[in-house]
Order: structure tokens, then C-alpha cells, then sequence
């Protein structure tokens, strides 16, 4: 290559790598994967090594990229939080050694640790008390999202044990566990809002909520992996992590010192191989010099640390034949494509679907019908399909073209400018619009109807018995008792069941209008705002979006939902039909005496049940919580306390409370 070819490259790299960097820091939507990421900054690398003079300032390789955003305050770092260099080489490892033996002029201990796949967080503590939670940034300054932080319960608000020093900086990683984040999934797509890509994404999403509430509910976790301080416990990096779990910081049992290269290799195949087996995902493994003094010896380059690398697993990726592309149609109207594979195992399962998301994904991939695809499963539940093997693609092969009506009910399909989706427009004729909104209406968090499960909705529908949720509500037993398959008994739970509805709370009924973007969380936030449907109804977007969290999307939608006559008449005759369409008395908060507090409910009570006692907590402000840990602020114990919670209590110095002094404390007596 001459130096005019590889001016032009490098610019061409520059440019690519500031693209990918803004999709992932920016936008946390990554359109390619590490491993392609990887190798264009390596590319971009050995030009600018190879033509020094070709390297500007303003090269990505300088810097590490920037999470920043305007809405959080900035906090300079004490100090810079640098990335690591990584490899996907084996070879590249090895000859990490030989720098760090070479210039030590000696062998070493390492330290393994798995590579966490999140978002990094740097915390500082002062005299024991958790100070600051600041994202990475740019390196240098990062955004203040410590009262998110703060909702994270394996975070420690106060260290333990008092042998801290005065200040401290821990790093570490905040990251999503897989059956958390599969949860959180399942939740969004039955709300027919899209589901997270991967559990990185959402992990470096939710850490940027406006509302700390929200992020609570999300069960977020943290990983410490440095620890940094004018005066450390020991100048052993494993023994510091010993001590930051005395503390009460997590740190994986999985981290372990090597003595040689042999057991760091050992570590890495080790955990490429049995990563699967872990509830949380990463990306690689990270070695790093244990000794302090060493690490200090060796320094830092611009970017990153001398003394560690990281090395990163490849994503297990199948190749498969496309068949054909399905477009789905689901509650709200989105139209999703799917693609028919020929079934090829990939890392433990047999896939024969993937999704395509929308059609900016296939006009990406550039994707042709029969076209030999790559598909990948990260952390994703659906598998996708990552790129498409040219070579193999017949001369006469056509492109997948985005179907321009409904393939339910022939409407033709709409985009939004600005949104990524088609959708059926037709959202009162098109059959799995209209069962997906019943479906969505009578499920167990919405409206909690029993009985009715997919089948018998199918059957209500076809019937001509149900049409909107409000033809719920005049169902009598007769009709239900003449449907085929449907008995006495069955028919008498139904009708029973919708008429309990009647009484759910009006969060609930919000969530199970089935307003686009409205899940659970937003309909719990709405509902804490506007006390009834009708000041809702008349809330305006300004009104809306001054709510932390309601941004454009959802206001919008929700300004949608009411201006149609349709909708109006279904809230009405839900109304008329004794729907409870306001917030209770009892649901209005009665004081804030528990603002803050994380409460453990343990053992039987004689005064109230348990639901009782965990509405009590929520109406005055607190927050009810499974397990005790150091976050706990109090038990709520009544008579055969569980002893495994009294143990913890009592190693942990949490008070236990009787019902009695709680009630009083609440002024209940
Ligand atoms: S050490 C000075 N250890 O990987 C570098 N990082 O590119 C300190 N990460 O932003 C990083 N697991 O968020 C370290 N066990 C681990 C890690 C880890 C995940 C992340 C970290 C950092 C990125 C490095």
C-alpha cells in the first residue's frame, strides 16, 4: 500500500470508527459487533503505526469514546477511567507476557477475571459513605448518575467493617443478569412495546434514567473489578478485591490468580468454553498483573493500561440457509419480520427463526431470498442474523422486500418518520390487533381475568361474542356455556372473574388499555401523576412530558390513544360498566414516613395478612424488598420469622420490628 492509499484508508477507518463509536456510546445501538469493531480500530491501528506521520490527533485510536449526555451533571474523574487493549489472539496474550517480563525483567503473577459485558461505574466513597456513581464519559468527566446507583442493592451506600480508607475510588461494571433481563423482555413484547436488544444495551440504558424509580425496578447488578486510593489495604490487586467483598462490594468468585501463562490459558479456554453456564453475560476475560507496584512500574499508554489486556471471546455464529421472511403482526399493529431458516444447532439449541427487526435491518444486510446468512445469539433471546455470505448468493436471487400491506387484514402498512417500524393502521378490524388487545387486557398483570386464556379468546372473537375489551364485561354465563368446550364450572370462573376486575386498581386498567409504550412502569407513573382517566385524557403534551421520564414517544402515543373516538368509547362504556377509572383513596399515598427505606417482611402477623402489610409499606413511601442485605432499613417481623433472615439480620446489625411498634410508627394505632 503507498502512502496516498493509506491516507485514504485511514481517513475512511476514521470516519467508520466515529460512526460506530457514536451508535454505541450515543445511541447505545451498536450496528456491528465488537468482533467487526474490533478489527476496523485494529486496522486502523497498524496503518497509523506503519505510516506514523499519517496519524492525526483527532484519530478514535487516541481516545476512548464517550457515553456523555446533557441531561446528567459532569464529574471530573480523580482518576481517568482508561480502556483496556484487547485481542482475540492467543498469540497476542503470549506476547503480552514478553512485554511485561521485559520490562520487569522478571515472571509475575496475573490475576484473571471474567470481562463483564455492561457499563462501567466509578464510585467514590468518603469515609465509608457512597459519594459519587459516575459513568465512564469520556474518560476524564463522566455523568452523575449516582441516585440511580444508589437503587442498586449490591452497591453498598455504606461500607462495612470501618478498615476503609478515608477515600476511595472502586470500578466496577453494572450489568443486567440474564434471567433479569429476560423478564424485563417478556414484560415489553406482551406490553407489544420492543424488546431490548441485549443486556448490555439495557444495562448502559437504564443507568441513564432519568427516573430512579424506574431503574429500581429493573434488577440491575454490579461487579467490582478495580480498586483505587491514595492508600490501599494491600499491593496485591486479588487481595484488594478480598478485602472490597469484606466491605460489601461483589466480587465474582470467579476471579484467580495465575502463576504462569500456562494457568492464564488454562482460565481462558476454561471460560470460552463454560461461559454459557454463567446467569450474566461476558465478553472475555481480563489479565492483569497483580502486583501494585508492578502495575505502577509498567504504566499506562494513552489509552490504556501496560499491565493488562483483555481477551475477547468470538460470539458463537452458525451459518444457515434464509428460506423465507414472515411479517408478524402484533397487538399494537407493528409489523415484524421474521426469517424461516434451515434449522442449524447454535450454541446448544436448534434455530429455525430469527428476527430481522424492521426493514433498515434488511436493507443493512442487504439480505436476498435463499441467501446463506450468519446468525448469532448473544444475550438476545431470539437469535439474529448477522451478516450474509455473498459468495454463495445465486446470480438471479432477489431482494426481501418489505411487504407494503397488512398480511392479516390488507391494510395498507404505515411508517412513522423518525420510527424504525411499520404498522397496521387498520387497529379495530385486524384480527391479531384485536385478540392481542383482549389478550393483553385480561392478563395476570393487567386486568387478571382467570379463565380466558389464548384459545377461548380465539374462540370469544370468532364467535362474535367479544370484540373490545369493553364486550367483556357483558358476557353472561349462557352465552359462555354454549361455546364448544366450555362447561358450567368454567363459565361460572370467568364471569366471577370479570366481575373482580371491576376492582383492580387504576394503574392497572392503565396498563390494561394497552396504550403503546405504556407498560406496567409507565402506567404506575401515570397513575401516581393524574388520579383519575379523564384528567389523563385531558393532559396535554407539555403537561406530559414534564414527567421524568415520559418523553415524546410515549407522550405522544398516549395523546394518540385519546384522540380516537373509538378509544374514547371503549373508556366510556368500560366506565359504565363499573371499570374503576380513577385512583382509590386507599391507593393515594398517606405519608412518606418510609420514604427511602427498604423494608423485608418476614415471619405471620395476627393485625394485618402480608399483602396487607406490603400495601401499608408502599402507601406510605417504602419499598418492600425479598431478601436482607445491607440495604435492608428494617424487618418487619411477625410470629416464626424466617431463620436464615434472622441470621443475616443479626450478622448485619438490621433491626428486626415487631407489627406493633410498626404501626405505631405509622401512626396506626
Ligand atoms: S479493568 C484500566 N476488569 O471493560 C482499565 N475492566 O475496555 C480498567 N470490564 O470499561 C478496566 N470486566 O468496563 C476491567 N474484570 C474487568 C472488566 C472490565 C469488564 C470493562 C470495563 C472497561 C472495559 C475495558
Amino acid at each position: 500500500m503507498n502512502k496516498k492509499e493509506a491516507h485514504d484508508r485511514i481517513e475512511q477507518l476514521k470516519k467508520e470508527v466515529n460512526d460506530h463509536n457514536y451508535n454505541y456510546y450515543v445511541l447505545n445501538k451498536p450496528q456491528i459487533s465488537d468482533f467487526q469493531y474490533d478489527l476496523i480500530l485494529k486496522e486502523l491501528a497498524d496503518l497509523e503505526e506503519k505510516f506514523p506521520d499519517l496519524r492525526s490527533d483527532d484519530s478514535p485510536t487516541r481516545r476512548v469514546g464517550s457515553d456523555l449526555t446533557r441531561e446528567f451533571r459532569q464529574l471530573k474523574h480523580k482518576y481517568p477511567m482508561l480502556s483496556l487493549s484487547n485481542t482475540y489472539s492467543e498469540e497476542e496474550i503470549y506476547d503480552f507476557n514478553k512485554r511485561v517480563t521485559g520490562a520487569l525483567g522478571r515472571e509475575v503473577e496475573y490475576v484473571c477475571e471474567l470481562k463483564y459485558d455492561g457499563a462501567s461505574i466509578s464510585l467514590t466513597y468518603r469515609d465509608g459513605l457512597l459519594e459519587s456513581a459516575v459513568t465512564r464519559g469520556d474518560g476524564e468527566t463522566g455523568d452523575d448518575v449516582t441516585n440511580n446507583v444508589r437503587t442498586i442493592r449490591s452497591i453498598p451506600l455504606r461500607l462495612r467493617n470501618y478498615d476503609y480508607p478515608a477515600e476511595l475510588t472502586v470500578r466496577g461494571e453494572i450489568f443486567l443478569p440474564l434471567e433479569g433481563f429476560r423478564r424485563l423482555n417478556e414484560e415489553l413484547v406482551k406490553n407489544g412495546e420492543q424488546a431490548f436488544s441485549n443486556p448490555r444495551n439495557t444495562a448502559a440504558g437504564t443507568i441513564k434514567l432519568q427516573d430512579p424509580a424506574i431503574v429500581a425496578g429493573r434488577p440491575l447488578d454490579c461487579y467490582i473489578y478495580n480498586i483505587l486510593g491514595e492508600t490501599l489495604p494491600h499491593n496485591k490487586h486479588y487481595d484488594n478485591l478480598q478485602k472490597a467483598r469484606e466491605w460489601g462490594f461483589r466480587v465474582p468468585r470467579e476471579v484467580s490468580p495465575c502463576k504462569g501463562m500456562p494457568e492464564v490459558m488454562d482460565y481462558i479456554n476454561h471460560w470460552d468454553s463454560k461461559r454459557k453456564s454463567l446467569p450474566f453475560e461476558i465478553d472475555g476475560v481480563v489479565i492483569k498483573v497483580n502486583s501494585i507496584d508492578d502495575q505502577e512500574k509498567l504504566g499506562y499508554t494513552a489509552r490504556s493500561p501496560r499491565w493488562a489486556i483483555a481477551y475477547k471471546f468470538k460470539a458463537e455464529q452458525a451459518k444457515t440457509k434464509l428460506h423465507s421472511v414472515d411479517f408478524q403482526v402484533g397487538r399494537t399493529g407493528t409489523v415484524t419480520p421474521v426469517a424461516n431458516l434451515e434449522p442449524v444447532a447454535l450454541a446448544g439449541t436448534v434455530v429455525k427463526r430469527a428476527t430481522l427487526h424492521n426493514e433498515a435491518q434488511i436493507k443493512l444486510l442487504n439480505l436476498h431470498m435463499n441467501d446463506t446468512v450468519f446468525i448469532e445469539k448473544g444475550g438476545e433471546i431470539i437469535p439474529k442474523i448477522v451478516g450474509v455470505d455473498i459468495n454463495e448468493r445465486a446470480n438471479d436471487a432477489k431482494p426481501v422486500e418489505f411487504i407494503a400491506s397488512c398480511p392479516e387484514c390488507g391494510s395498507p402498512l404505515r411508517k412513522l418518520p423518525g420510527e424504525a417500524n411499520h404498522y397496521c393502521p387498520n387497529n379495530y378490524e385486524c384480527p391479531p390487533q384485536i385478540k392481542g388487545r383482549i389478550e393483553h387486557f385480561i392478563s395476570r398483570k393487567a386486568m387478571d381475568i382467570d379463565g380466558l386464556g389464548e384459545e377461548t379468546t380465539d374462540l370469544l372473537y370468532r364467535s362474535g361474542l367479544v370484540n373490545d375489551i369493553a364486550d367483556l364485561y357483558t358476557l353472561k354465563k349462557e352465552f359462555l356455556v354454549d361455546l364448544e368446550r366450555l362447561g358450567e364450572k368454567s363459565a361460572f370462573n370467568i364471569i366471577n372473574s370479570i366481575e373482580k376486575s371491576k376492582s383492580a386498581p387504576f394503574n392497572r386498567v392503565l396498563y390494561a388499555l394497552g396504550i403503546r409504550f405504556v407498560g406496567e412502569t409507565v402506567a404506575k407513573l401515570l397513575a401516581s401523576q393524574f388520579s383519575s382517566i379523564d384528567e389523563l385524557a385531558r393532559a396535554g403534551y407539555d403537561d406530559l412530558v414534564s414527567i421524568p421520564d415520559i418523553g415524546e414517544k410515549i407522550a405522544d402515543s398516549i395523546l394518540n390513544y385519546f384522540s380516537s373516538p373509538n378509544n374514547r368509547k371503549v373508556i366510556e362504556r368500560l366506565r359504565k360498566y363499573g371499570v374503576n377509572m380513577e385512583l382509590r383513596e386507599s391507593q393515594k399515598k398517606e405519608s412518606a414516613i418510609l420514604e427511602g427505606k427498604s423494608i423485608v417482611i418476614s415471619g405471620e402477623f395476627t393485625r394485618h395478612g402480608r399483602k396487607e402489610y406490603r400495601q401499608i409499606i408502599e402507601e406510605n413511601g417504602g419499598k418492600n424488598v425479598s431478601s436482607v442485605s445491607s440495604n435492608t432499613s428494617f424487618i418487619l417481623a411477625g410470629k416464626n420469622m424466617g431463620p436464615v433472615k434472622r441470621e443475616r439480620a443479626e450478622k448485619l446489625g438490621i433491626e428486626i420490628m415487631g407489627e406493633d411498634d410498626f404501626l405505631k410508627m405509622l401512626n396506626k394505632e
